[in-house]
């Protein structure tokens, strides 16, 4: 086991999942603590006792919690506050996937006429008010103590832009900017903000079987780990507001080379027209 983590505590949302049990494994091999928030719970149990021998007692602990309920969220970073002695890290990865509109979705995209108004209204309570809630329950902790790592999974591009592909893109969208402007908001406090995608189609339950994908072409969920544990070192402290593909990620380079080589600014700003503004445009 390393031990660059050693000493910190983390938060992972959807860590029941796919890439969320894989973040899950990464952080205690490298020492960290981890809180594992899902609203899976029999999936939440089969993480625990994957990891009861290899974590060690204490180092792991599971709380079934619904991020679409900011009470929820407050109770999960106070227990993981008392369980393991602090909070350093969250990595907002929870989110529903347009596999719960329909499990045909790749193959026929859905229309607007599919998607309810209160299934509109939880994807983006769950993929963009979520992450908003449990950055909001953890925030004052991690300026406080200034060092904070925060972590936001959002998606490609492509398929925040994609036609009938809502509302997974749009929810994603606002994920994105939001990422953006909490960087610039905690920039210089010790507190880091950054996303992180898997760069395409990732093997996980999120993509159904019906997808029709060969699966062994798709990204491993692995992937996401070494940008994630990068940006979560004393390293990759001294980058906030960036986007990290990590299908980009050159295992083989080292860390800051690797890290250089899959990185942009948050949200495309180069791509922005600038507002007319009196004045002048604020830096921020
Ligand atoms: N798989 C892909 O192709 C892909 C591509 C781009 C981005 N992503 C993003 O990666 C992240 C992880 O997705 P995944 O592929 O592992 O999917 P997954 O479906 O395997 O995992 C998502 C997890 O989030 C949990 N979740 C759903 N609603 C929740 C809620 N209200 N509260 C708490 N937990 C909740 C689910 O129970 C599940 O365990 C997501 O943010 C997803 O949008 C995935």
């Amino acid at each position: 086991m390393n031990t660059e983590l050693e000493g910190k505590v983390a938060i992972v949302t959807g860590a029941a999942g796919g890439i969320g049990r894989e973040l899950v494994r990464g952080l205690l091999g490298a020492g960290a603590k981890v809180a594992a928030l899902d609203v899976d719970e029999k999936r939440l149990d089969e993480l625990t006792a994957m990891h009861d021998e290899a974590a060690g007692a204490g180092r792991l602990v599971a709380a079934r919690t619904d991020i679409a309920r900011f009470e929820e969220c407050e109770a999960a970073v106070a227990q993981a506050r008392a369980d393991l002695g602090g909070l350093h890290i969250l990595v907002n990865n929870g989110a529903l996937g347009m596999g719960v509109i329909r499990i045909d979705h790749m193959t026929e995209l859905v229309e607007i006429h599919e998607i309810t108004p209160e299934t509109w209204d939880r994807f983006v309570t769950v993929n963009l008010s979520g992450a908003w809630y449990m950055t909001r329950a953890a925030i004052d902790g991690l300026l406080s103590q200034r060092w904070g790592r925060i972590v936001n999974v959002t998606t490609s591009f492509f398929t925040m832009l994609r036609g009938r592909f809502h509302p997974y893109g749009p929810a994603k969208a606002g994920l994105e900017a939001m990422s953006a402007g909490h960087a610039g908001e905690f920039e210089g406090r010790g507190v880091t903000v950054n996303v992180v995608v898997p760069g395409g189609p990732s093997d996980t339950p999120m993509v159904p079987m019906e997808a029709g994908f060969d699966r062994s072409a798709m990204i491993p969920p692995t992937a996401m780990m070494p940008p994630i544990l990068w940006l979560c070192s004393e390293a990759g402290g001294a980058h906030t507001g960036d986007r990290y593909v990590a299908a980009n990620w050159d295992t083989r380079a080292d860390p800051a080379d690797a890290a250089e080589g899959c990185r942009a600014p948050i949200g495309w700003p180069d791509l922005a027209q600038n507002p007319v503004w009196p004045g002048g445009r604020p830096d921020e």
